[in-house]
């Protein structure tokens, strides 16, 4: 079993992921406590895909964080370097075009998509800015981008739970339903790594990003974050 660490080597992150595959979502649903669901209608509001448009779903696993812009009527492709994830998603949704594909040098031309999404993705990107500047280059001029990633709780005395929540009730809570409990010992460090809001805000300027803005979901535990080209 593979766990990444906080250098994110690709190779272990796509074979992390290759290991949980199976059973990702269902873990999903639970540890995140049921919001999981509110957090993808929210991107899917925020993304606002429309019938033919063009929306690509970066790091989309299994393709469950695809769907709600399926549902639009938009042509989602979803890309991930994790074959192991692809391979479950093509199982539960053949007709979806799986793209394999590393988010630092994306397998697609200049100003391709309508909308560029990428849920809990971003965070596990080695090099994030490049990530960044990749979603730019694919996205059509006017196109939008919008960012689901784990965050930091804005309200001090929420951030002291759930840290607690993520360090010490996460990991045994992972090691009863998931197939790589160490996966999620990687989860919570890379979540208290990660950049804060304006932070995350500045590093998408820095890609070129325009009227960026973000909105915190759960009280910050999940921040979207969006810009446009
Ligand atoms: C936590 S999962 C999120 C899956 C899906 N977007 C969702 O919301 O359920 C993170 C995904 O990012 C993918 N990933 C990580 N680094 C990547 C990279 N450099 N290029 C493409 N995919 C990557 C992993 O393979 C994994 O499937």
């Amino acid at each position: 079993m593979t766990r990444a660490s906080l250098d994110k080597q690709p190779h272990e992150v796509a074979s992390m992921f290759d290991d949980v595959a199976e059973k990702y979502d269902l873990t999903n649903d639970v540890l995140s406590l049921g919001q999981a669901r509110l957090w993808r209608k929210e991107v899917a509001k925020a993304v606002d895909a429309r019938p033919a448009q063009k929306v690509l779903d970066l790091a989309a696993g299994t393709a469950t964080s695809s769907q709600p812009f399926v549902r639009a009527g938009a042509y989602v492709v979803p890309c991930d370097f994790s074959l192991g994830m692809l391979r479950v998603g093509k199982k539960r949704h053949p007709w979806m075009p799986f793209t394999a594909g590393d988010g630092t040098k994306l397998p697609f031309k200049d100003d391709t998509f309508d909308a560029v999404t990428i849920s809990f993705g971003l965070r596990n990107i080695q090099d994030t800015d490049q990530a960044l500047r990749e979603l730019y280059r694919v996205t059509k001029p006017g196109g939008r981008v919008v960012i689901c990633e784990f965050s930091h709780p804005t309200w001090a005395p929420f951030r002291t739970v759930y840290t607690e929540y993520l360090m010490r009730a996460l990991p045994p809570v992972a090691r009863a339903v998931s197939s790589n409990p160490d996966a999620y010992v990687y989860l919570a460090e890379s979540i208290r790594a990660w950049p804060t809001q304006p932070e995350l805000a500045d590093r998408l300027k820095g890609a070129g990003w325009q009227k960026v803005a973000w909105r915190n979901l759960t009280g910050g535990v999940v921040a979207l974050h969006r810009g446009i080209k």
